[in-house]
């Protein structure tokens, strides 16, 4: 499973980089708004950090609008992923882009028939919204299983994208199900390798360690 971070704050994606465990990262305009600074500058710096694909959403949602701006945004920088509004415009720029050999990732996905329809319009990733679909009491771990299965049947080659992450249990879920890539808070993603009886049993490794008076080097 890929690890992707949604995030937009510089900083902190810069330094969870350095575990040399993230692949990509996910952006879209309320992380952008919440780090209160300029959308193009936040993209490119996150570009030049990350190796991986970096998914930079537009914000028009006519078809002739969301194409120029896409086509705007890929040329920022080589690993650039333009997000599209789940529409009959997204998909309809979807399938441009992918002539256009542009990748994109299909955003605000709660059906498993947005997601039939993303992968028919030739989409490099769908993003199902696990946590916003939990929040309204449905199921939002069913849709990544529901998209696997779709996508196993016909060999689709899109990604599927679990977002919407709020819990460490949704980043192991979803790999269980065999989501090919989690895009994960920053907070969440610390929280990973947490559990108590680790933190437990290296107290008392070093504990007993030091009490043998030895030293390894
Ligand atoms: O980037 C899209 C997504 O992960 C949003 O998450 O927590 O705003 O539902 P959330």
């Amino acid at each position: 499973m890929k690890f992707f971070i949604d995030s937009a704050e510089v900083s902190q994606i810069a330094e969870l980089s350095e575990t040399g465990l993230v692949d990509g990262v996910t952006t879209n305009p309320s992380l952008i708004a919440k780090s209160g600074r300029d959308f193009k500058e936040v993209i490119k710096e996150i570009c030049s950090i990350i190796n991986g694909p970096v998914s930079a959403e537009v914000a028009a949602t006519d078809k002739e609008n969301m194409l120029r701006e896409g086509e705007y945004l890929a040329g920022l920088a080589e690993n650039i992923v333009i997000k599209l509004p789940m529409s009959w415009d997204g998909l309809k720029v979807c399938k441009i882009f992918q002539e256009k050999n542009i990748k994109t990732n299909l955003t605000l996905c709660f059906s498993a028939n947005q997601a039939l329809l993303a992968a028919k319009a030739g989409a490099t990733y769908i993003s199902p919204f696990i946590g916003r679909l939990d929040d309204i009491n449905l199921d939002g771990m069913q849709l990544i299983a529901d998209i696997r299965a779709i996508y196993n049947n016909y060999s689709f080659s899109t990604q599927i994208l679990a977002a919407s992450i709020r819990s460490v249990n949704h980043v192991s879920e979803a790999a269980i199900i065999g989501a090919d890539i989690a895009t994960i808070p920053p907070k969440i993603l610390h929280q990973l390798v947490n559990h108590p009886l680790t933190d437990k049993g290296i107290d008392s490794f070093v504990r007993d360690w030091k009490s043998t008076g030895q030293s390894i080097l």
